[in-house]
């Protein structure tokens, strides 16, 4: 795609590494004269910032490991220590804990972007695929990781999500054995969680090394989604694409200092302050916010589907939400490429991220809470009246608590009446769990009905047949 190499080694040093490791010449044809479509927006910046984010990811997490201590006597203290002690300690741990954060971030634009503009469909479904073998490690790099500080999140988001694994039948439960290296989360546990958040970042690096590779083999996709025709459509990468890359870099990194230097702790758990106890259950187990969407769908399904019960049914439905983006190039049936000529898949998948969204907002929420609820509860009260006849009085109240708080207060109020209650009366209730079924319903309506069946019905808009012309249309409409 990058065509025959434009580079020229100039000094004699160039030429003699170019004729023994073309490294120069490499770095050259990928980054400088690399022809890039003409028309990218700045949600094509976010692989630039990806790679800062690992990169990032990766340095502070060395220097951290210099520092902490993998036993689950000293961890706590240790990490206690880095944000205290070590010089520039505080600012490499917030900078880490904060990153993971923009890490997932920039991931679900980039992938959200992939998207809305097809760049999953061919020639590109191994570069996407490879995007999602990245996802998948970096799922597993942060949740090992968040245990590492041994608070009580990490304790029990360890002893929760390591249950999950016990949930798949025969082989489940000796590979959960395996991984926690005993019967419970303990100090092996966080050894080998240790050793592991330390590779998986390497292996991020390789795969995305790939991935990059593969981009460079089909070329980027663009907003418009026709292919690059001639010179015409592209532009050299350097400057256009590294002045825009490092402008959006900037501003993200403008947004990341904030949340480092004044608030490092909003996007995490007050509960990790408290070292982890095996011995008392935080009232909620909620994971980072990040992972919140895939916590709804585990726990969404709440019923048994034939022979499989409801646990697994969770287990089966969580990891079926990343894995159907593995097939989706072969789910998608539409010939055009970017939604931008597709007015039917933008409404559905504006329905579609605003159903991720809200999955993320379930995921935090007790399932038992009402999102809606019509009229309150109530409860019917027969007593003896002052004139010995029987009388009825009816309590009502937002919550059951609330109306048993109410009763109790009368009842004391009115000693002699000798009260009985009648069974409390549930108003219609819209809860968390039904919200989280259908949004989960959605989910996958989005990608295993809605995708293959529009790709065949929907009359896209007229497609522009190269990208120089898509640019001059946008500007004509823009001058109009
Ligand atoms: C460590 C994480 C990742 C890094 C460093 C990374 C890096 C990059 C870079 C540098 C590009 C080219 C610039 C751009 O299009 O923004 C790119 C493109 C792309 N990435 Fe990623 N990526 C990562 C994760 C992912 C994930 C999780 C997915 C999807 C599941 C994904 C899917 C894609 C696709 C489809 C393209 C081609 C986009 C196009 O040309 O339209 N990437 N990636």
């Amino acid at each position: 795609m990058s065509g025959p190499s434009t580079y020229d080694p100039k000094t004699g040093i160039e030429k003699w590494l170019d004729a023994r490791l073309p490294i120069i010449r490499l770095a050259h044809d990928s980054f400088v004269s690399y022809p890039t479509p003409r028309n990218l927006n700045y949600f094509w910046t976010f692989g630039a910032i990806l790679t800062f984010c690992l990169v990032t990811q990766i340095v502070t997490g060395i220097v951290l490991a210099m520092h902490y201590v993998p036993s689950i006597d000293h961890a706590f203290a240790s990490v206690q220590r880095i944000e205290r002690d070590v010089p520039y300690g505080w600012l490499i741990q917030n900078i880490h804990a904060v990153g993971a954060s923009m890490f997932f971030l920039a991931v679900y634009i980039h992938m959200f972007r992939g998207l809305y503009y097809g760049s999953y469909k061919a020639p590109r479904e191994v570069l996407w695929i490879l995007g999602c073998v990245i996802y998948l490690l970096m799922v597993g790099t942060a949740f090992l990781g968040y245990t590492l500080p041994w608070g009580q999140m990490s304790f029990w988001g360890a002893t929760v999500i390591t249950n999950i694994l016990g949930a798949v039948p025969v082989v489940g439960e000796p590979i959960k054995q395996w991984l926690m290296g005993g019967f419970s989360i303990d100090n092996p546990t966080l050894n080998r969680f240790f050793s592991l958040h330390y590779l998986l970042p390497f292996v991020i690096f390789g795969v995305t090394i790939l991935h990059v590779w593969a981009l460079h083999v089909s070329g980027q996709n663009n907003p418009a989604g026709v292919d690059v025709k001639s010179a015409d459509d592209t532009v050299p990468f350097t400057p256009y694409a590294t002045v825009k890359d490092l402008f959006a870099l900037a501003v993200f990194l403008l947004m990341f200092a904030v949340f480092v230097f004044y608030m490092p702790d909003a996007l995490g758990h007050a509960d990790n302050y408290i070292p982890g106890n095996p011995l008392v259950t935080p009232p909620e187990i909620v994971p980072e916010w990040y992972l919140l969407p895939f916590y709804a769908i585990l726990r969404a399904i709440t019923f048994n589907i034939g022979p499989i019960d409801s646990k697994l049914g969770g287990v089966i439905a969580m990891f079926g939400a990343i894995a159907v983006l593995f097939v989706l190039p072969w789910l998608d049936t539409s010939k055009v490429r970017s939604m931008r000529y597709r007015p039917w898949a933008q409404r559905f998948f504006l329905v579609f991220v605003v159903a991720c969204f809200a999955l993320g907002w379930c995921g935090g929420q007790n399932p038992a809470k009402a999102v809606y609820q019509a009229g309150d509860y109530s409860q019917v009260v027969t007593y003896k009246a002052a004139d010995g006849t029987e009388a009825t009085r009816t309590f009502a109240a937002h919550t059951p608590e609330e109306l048993a708080i109410a009763v109790r207060a009368w009842e004391q109020d009115n000693p002699g009446a000798e009260g009985k209650a009648a069974a409390v009366v549930e108003p219609f209730k819209f809860t968390v769990e039904t919200f989280s079924q259908l949004l989960t319903a959605y989910y996958f309506a989005f990608f295993l009905i809605i995708l293959p069946v529009l790709g065949l019905r929907e009359t896209p808009r007229r497609v522009p047949d190269t990208i120089a012309k898509a640019v001059l249309d946008g500007s004509k409409a823009a001058a109009e």
